[in-house]
């Protein structure tokens, strides 16, 4: 197999946080290394990056958490990747974790996903394939949600054009989430270092994309129903998202957010490696599916 081309932008998984409504849960260990069914919670962000062919991702991380990120991923060449971890200090907000990848952007434009937000549906890699694709400014990902009051919306002009976004309106303008996955280009780091702090004292990713929206240069792609578009932030939102990928996964003996599937398929790992970690977790349900996909691979 001919491995896919990665893409020159970077990729930042945004995994520190306090995950309060978790709690006492998350007062032991990270929201983000919490399972979601079959696997842990960081691996779906990741996978959603591999899918759009991106190898050099960095992992921002609280300090006390760090070490058992490392211990789970690793270096990343399990998957082709080229992993770099970055500590938050405090939990000051999602814009700055551009401030803190500066030097592991180095210049180079990136995919920002959120540690805690899965993704899935089938053209999914067509959609990032599109916003990688985008040189200047950047590309959100708006969702239509049934309760809009507890996201940053979207909100759209009489031509469908973008008017502006809000966070956590009282009155929301519409029902488009703006979902927790951001493609910007290569100034995002000198925009973020601009912000000022927002009344709750974070420097809200809003505050940036508006920066870009103002200049006429961001993109709001919409996600229509054949995507499902899951945070798990809240005890039920964490139980309904492993029980939808357990119902998806069991039904169709297939995977949802595996980094080695994806790996696998866009030629990443050989197929050899690829059966050494379906043997390595051959007694858990993870393991048998990729089991499942490898033989099916082999036919
Ligand atoms: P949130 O869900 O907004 O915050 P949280 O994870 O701390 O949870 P809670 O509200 O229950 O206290 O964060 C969304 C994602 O972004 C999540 O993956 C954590 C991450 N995050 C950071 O890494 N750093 C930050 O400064 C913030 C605000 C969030």
């Amino acid at each position: 197999m001919t491995p896919i081309t990665p893409s020159r932008r970077k990729g930042i998984v945004l995994a520190g946080g306090s995950g309060t409504r978790l709690w006492p849960v998350t007062l032991g260990t990270s929201k983000q290394l919490l399972p979601v069914y079959d696997k842990p919670m960081i691996y779906y962000p990741i996978s959603v990056l591999m899918q759009a062919a991106i190898q050099e991702i960095a992992v921002i991380t609280t300090a006390e958490d760090q070490g058992n990120f490392m211990r789970l991923l690793g270096d990343g060449s399990q998957w082709g990747l080229s992993l770099t971890y970055i500590v938050q200090p405090q939990p000051d907000g999602l814009a700055q974790a551009y401030i803190l990848a500066r030097d592991f952007l180095n210049g180079a434009p990136s995919a920002l996903v959120l540690g805690d937000n899965i993704f899935f549906g089938q053209g999914l890699q067509d959609s990032l394939a599109k916003a990688d694709a985008k040189e200047l400014g950047g590309t959100v990902f708006g969702y239509h949600v049934a309760d809009p009051e507890r996201y940053g919306i979207v909100s759209f002009d009489a031509s469908g054009r973008v008017k502006d976004l809000v966070e956590k309106p009282a009155m929301p303008q519409s029902n488009y989430a703006v979902t927790g996955l951001y493609f910007l280009d290569g100034r995002a780091p000198a925009l973020a270092s601009h912000l000022k702090p927002s009344a709750r004292g974070e420097l809200e990713i809003v505050d940036l994309l508006t920066a870009y929206l103002h200049e006429g240069t961001l993109d709001v792609e919409t996600l229509g129903r054949g995507y499902a578009w899951l945070d798990t932030g809240t005890c039920a939102s964490l139980l309904d998202a492993g029980n939808f990928v357990r119902t998806l996964t069991e039904r169709q003996g297939m995977q949802v957010g595996s980094p080695d599937e994806i790996a696998f398929k866009m030629g990443w790992i050989d197929v050899g490696a690829f059966a050494a970690r379906a043997k390595m977790f051959g007694k858990s349900a993870y393991g048998k599916t990729l089991g499942t996909l490898g033989r099916d691979t082999a036919q």
